[in-house]
């Protein structure tokens, strides 16, 4: 059915409440067009659900994105998935995270100390960025120096991640993958350091040391995973408390629980909009036949606003009773980093409200490139009586 659906029109990219407005009123799973290789999409809670719950039929293993790869880290499928997902977990457990707050806390005075002089700054460029940068350098123990090549790097590999031609990014990758295999290196012969890229270094897999590409993998899928999608959350989140009614003034006077506000930020705003399976076999959603190793899109966006689920999905209301939204995935691949995530968000706009209680937005600034995300790349903001005055 071509019913000139455009994921990457301008107004699908503006604003995720047109697309999911579309892919509700349309079929339960339809098939998209517009790209190559064609992939079918899923856009009900229910029918996300069930995709997402049923590893078996629709698999991890050949990527996430709209186009083929090979296996590697935790987008893998059981048993390689198993493995690599218990050999990273433990620090992220809720326990391990929590023990990170007071260093949160202190990066994001540092990242408030450097704005508090100018009128003018980006919460994004500023804040939002570096943060999760910083502490997952510090969870993998590796230096803090090269954050704005992360960033470079980070960017070219979820701009690969839903392009048409990942090739235009190889270089840059081949770079960033150097770049980690070094730090594996160093790291491997070092049997006192016990930090996260340490163990990914000597980590044993059936007795056998794992492959550099499988340690690289592995590496690069944490570091942007929990990167851009963290910065995203709290641009996004910044973004709306800035532009709603009175949502700044409410917080800044106590009347907004944060938990729920964040939970709600999530639903209707997620740094991933969707990400892909594969279908392992022929597989029917709602009446539609997909034949084996075809691309299906679970669209979080639009199930977090899935009228059936969600009262008033279209509100932006952060008194809303938390329901489980579909934002970091669900089962086998569950976000992983979903705690650390959260407490990052927790401590950074906390953070910021007790600190520069006056701001408004400048502009709306610009959204982040790659349609499968959806975050603020530019979010310039001031501190209200300070720079409008006379401009
Ligand atoms: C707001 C921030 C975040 C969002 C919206 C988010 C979203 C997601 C989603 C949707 C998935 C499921 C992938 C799938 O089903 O294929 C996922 C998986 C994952 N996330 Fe996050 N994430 C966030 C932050 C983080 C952070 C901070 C980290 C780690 C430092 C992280 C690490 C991971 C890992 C390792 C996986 C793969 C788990 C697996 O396949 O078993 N994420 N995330």
């Amino acid at each position: 059915m071509d019913d000139g659906l455009d994921l990457m029109g301008a107004r699908e990219m503006a604003d995720p409440s047109v697309l999911a407005q579309r892919l509700l009123s349309g079929d339960r799973c339809r098939l998209y067009e517009g790209f190559d290789p064609p992939f079918y999409i899923v856009s009900r809670y229910q029918d996300v659900n069930d995709v997402l719950l049923d590893p078996a039929r629709f698999i991890s293993g050949l990527g996430q994105g709209p186009n083929f790869i090979p296996p590697v880290g935790v987008v893998s499928d059981p048993p390689a998935h198993t493995f690599f997902r218990r050999l990273v977990q433990d620090d992220l457990k809720p326990g391990s995270i929590a023990k990170l707050r007071p260093r949160l806390e202190a990066i994001a005075r540092e990242l408030l100390d450097a704005v508090e002089d100018r009128d003018v700054w980006d919460v994004h460029d500023d804040l939002a960025f570096p943060l999760p940068v910083i502490i997952i350098c510090e969870i993998f123990g590796i230096p803090t120096d090269d954050i704005h090549q992360f960033k470079l790097w980070s960017d070219a590999s979820v701009a690969a991640l839903s392009a048409q031609d990942p090739s235009a990014y190889e270089s840059e990758l081949l770079r960033m993958r150097g770049y980690i295999l070094d730090l594996l290196r160093a790291k491997r012969g070092r049997m006192d350091d016990h930090s996260l890229l340490a163990r990914i270094a000597r980590a044993r897999r059936d007795g056998i040391d794992i492959s550099d590409e499988e340690a690289v993998g592995l590496t690069l899928q944490l570091f942007v995973a929990g990167n851009e999608t963290t910065t995203s959350l709290i641009t996004n989140f910044m973004w709306r408390m800035l532009s709603g009614d009175n949502l700044w003034a409410d917080f800044r006077a106590g009347a907004i629980d944060l938990h729920k506000a964040i939970n709600e930020s999530l639903r209707f705003d997620p740094p991933l909009l969707g990400l892909f399976r594969t279908t392992a076999c022929d597989v029917e959603i709602a009446g539609t036949r997909i034949p084996a190793n075809t691309k299906v899109l679970t669209h979080y966006g639009a199930a977090n606003r899935d009228p059936a689920v969600f009262e008033r999905p279209d509100v932006f209301d952060v008194h809303r009773p938390i329901r489980k939204i579909l934002s970091f995935g669900l089962g086998i691949h569950f976000c992983l980093g979903a705690e650390l995530a959260k407490l990052e968000a927790q401590v950074t706009l906390s953070a910021l409200r007790d600190r520069f209680p006056r701001l408004e937005l400048v502009d709306d600034g610009e959204r982040i490139g790659p349609f499968l995300f959806w975050g603020r790349r530019k979010l310039p903001i001031r501190h209200a009586g300070l720079g409008s005055i006379g401009q």
